[in-house]
């Protein structure tokens, strides 16, 4: 395993790391959630992702039993939680969801109860909240860092401009600023990693924790004759995904893009997450996994990242048409 600075803060994270939004609960049951994150951990994964939302607080109810039989040292791994969607679904009352201090704190101490742990090292606002004001975010996370109750804080789907918002208020007042963003990136959504944030990457050192580096499966090329069966995009109450994800021209570009894959005698999974991981900008790129073949799979894009070089990049740009333009001045 590789592990990378977080941001500019003194904290190391394996390049791979694994997170549970709809398998947990949804898709697997305890013993094969401890089945993988066993193997994740033994293969030096030390990050595990998590949020209030995810099952609605019973994907973190799963990870906390699961850490508490596996009796790893606390200081080993590093687990997140997010804010912001409330865990209450449709039943979510005004103070229920959003980043106000109120909600901020109550989730974070949820959170805690849940996952069994004493502290979160990582705590995201999962979204932008337009009706808090910056300085009331900032001042809570900090807060709650004082407290101990989490290590580093952090945003996911900012904007540019939000985060070094952020982070202005936070040199005003002399307050940390958000360590980390955790922004969705991979062959199909690169705008924010290879334009947006490049300014902030420069300016205040962002880390990052990508999430769907596979598209939800898109790139491992399942889906190029249809929906299998027992697969995300066939759950129901998934629709919406479904439609975001199985747009035809995607498919078109995944169906080609087998190509290069095969050429170099790898899966297209292990390419795309090993494409994802070759942006230094990335600090982890997190793994979505139900069975442990998937798993054993991905973690194979350590070993395809020194194969990725220019010429590769360059099929994967043409093939795609995703690669972000930047001004030429
Ligand atoms: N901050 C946010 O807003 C946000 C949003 C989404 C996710 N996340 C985080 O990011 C993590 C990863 O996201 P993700 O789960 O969407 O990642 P992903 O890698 O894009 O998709 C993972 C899913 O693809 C399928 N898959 C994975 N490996 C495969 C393989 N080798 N062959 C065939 N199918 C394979 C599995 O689904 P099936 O077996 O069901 O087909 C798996 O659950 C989440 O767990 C969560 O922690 C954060």
């Amino acid at each position: 395993m590789e592990y990378r600075r977080l941001g500019r803060s003194g904290l190391q994270v394996s390049l791979l790391s694994f997170g549970s939004w709809v398998s947990f609960h949804k898709q697997i049951d305890d013993s094969i959630a401890d089945e993988l994150m066993g193997i994740a951990y033994d293969h030096g994964v030390n990050f595990f992702d998590n949020a209030e939302v995810y099952a609605l607080g019973k994907s973190e109810e799963m990870m906390g039993r699961v850490l508490k039989k596996k009796k790893w040292d606390r200081t080993s791994y590093i687990v997140s939680s997010k804010a912001y969607f409330g865990w209450r679904g449709k039943e979510n009352k005004p103070n229920q969801h959003g980043l106000s201090r109120k909600h901020l704190i109550e989730a974070c101490n949820e959170a805690l109860q849940r996952l069994q742990v004493d502290y979160l090292d990582l705590y995201f606002c999962h979204r932008p909240d337009k009706n808090v004001p910056i300085e009331e975010v900032v001042w809570t996370m900090n807060h709650l860092i004082q407290q101990g109750k989490i290590l580093y804080w952090g945003t996911s789907e900012w904007s540019g401009v939000e985060i070094m918002e952020a982070h202005r208020v936070a040199q005003a007042y002399r307050l940390i600023g958000p360590t980390m963003e955790q922004p969705e990136y991979n062959i199909f959504n690169r705008h924010k990693m290879e334009n947006e944030y490049l300014e902030v990457f420069k300016n205040v050192g962002l880390g990052t924790t990508i999430w769907s580096p596979l598209a939800s499966g898109l790139l491992t090329g399942k889906y190029n004759d249809g929906i299998p069966e027992g697969t995300r995009l066939a759950i129901p109450g998934f629709e919406w995904l479904k439609d975001r994800t199985l747009v035809e021209e995607k498919v078109k570009s995944v169906r080609a893009y087998h190509q290069v894959a095969h050429e170099m005698g790898v899966s297209m999974a292990a390419l795309s997450i090993a494409w994802c991981i070759n942006n230094p900008n990335v600090s982890t790129a997190i793994l979505g996994a139900t069975r442990k073949e998937q798993l054993l799979e991905n973690l194979k894009a350590l070993e395809v990242l020194p194969k990725v070089d220019d010429s590769i990049m360059q099929r994967i740009d043409e093939i795609f048409g995703t690669k972000p333009r930047l001004p030429e001045y």
